[in-house]
């Protein structure tokens, strides 16, 4: 997903007071749990799921700051206090996080379907060796996409790296579930197209 640089984004995150997190994060000791979804786009999965559960800490993650800015004037919007956003790189998730996380939500990521560009999926071992070293020792990875080679390729790649696969669905909506939908979701389904779905955990 490309996107345009806006003029009031930057000033804006600038002047943020409460959701960016910059270097060091928040106290956490007063919730249950940190669940961190990478690419979070614009933040509608972490929004509502913060609202259904608030003795968790949602952490949305993403690249482009455009997404950030809109994320956080939602939860600003909606006065939620169970929310932080990093502004990043997810090659930059070991700056942040240190074997604390309990979930991570990967949802929709870019398949990246040329073979020469598989080093880039988020599901590639070597995003896998940084998340070993985020998520706490009992953590797992949800998983959802649209594209069923990426989910292959995806399945094999936590495999291999000694990660058990604990729930999985090549039509997630077929049964009813009470997931929180993220935008992608929401449109692929409304097209009756399948969501693959996969739940892991460190070994
Ligand atoms: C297709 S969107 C999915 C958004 C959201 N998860 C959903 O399901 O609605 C993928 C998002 O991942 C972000 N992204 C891609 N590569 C990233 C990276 N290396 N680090 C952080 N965010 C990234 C993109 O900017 C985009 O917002």
């Amino acid at each position: 997903m490309r996107i345009r640089k806006k003029k009031w984004v930057a000033p804006y995150l600038a002047n943020e007071k409460h959701y960016l997190i910059k270097d060091v994060l928040p106290d956490t000791k007063a919730y249950k749990a940190i669940y961190l979804e990478l690419g979070m786009g614009m933040g509608d999965f972490i929004l509502h799921s913060a609202q259904r559960n608030k003795d968790i800490l949602y952490i949305g993650y993403e690249k482009e700051e455009v997404c950030v800015a809109r994320a956080i004037m939602k939860f600003e919007e909606m006065g939620l206090k169970n929310v932080y956003v990093i502004h990043d790189d997810v090659k930059k998730l070991l700056k942040y996080f240190s074997k604390i996380v309990d979930r991570i939500y990967l949802q929709f990521s870019d398949p990246w379907p040329k073979k020469g560009h598989a080093k880039r999926r988020m599901t590639y071992k070597s995003f896998l060796d940084i998340y070993d070293q985020v998520l706490k020792d009992d953590g797992m990875i949800y998983f959802k996409t649209d594209n069923s080679a990426f989910f292959d390729f995806s399945i094999m790649s936590f495999l291999d790296h000694g990660y058990k696969m604990c729930d999985f669905s090549t039509d997630r909506h077929r049964v009813e579930n009470d997931d929180v939908m993220t935008a992608y979701e929401k449109k692929f389904t409304d097209n009756g197209q399948p969501i693959y779905y996969a739940v892991f955990k460190k070994a």
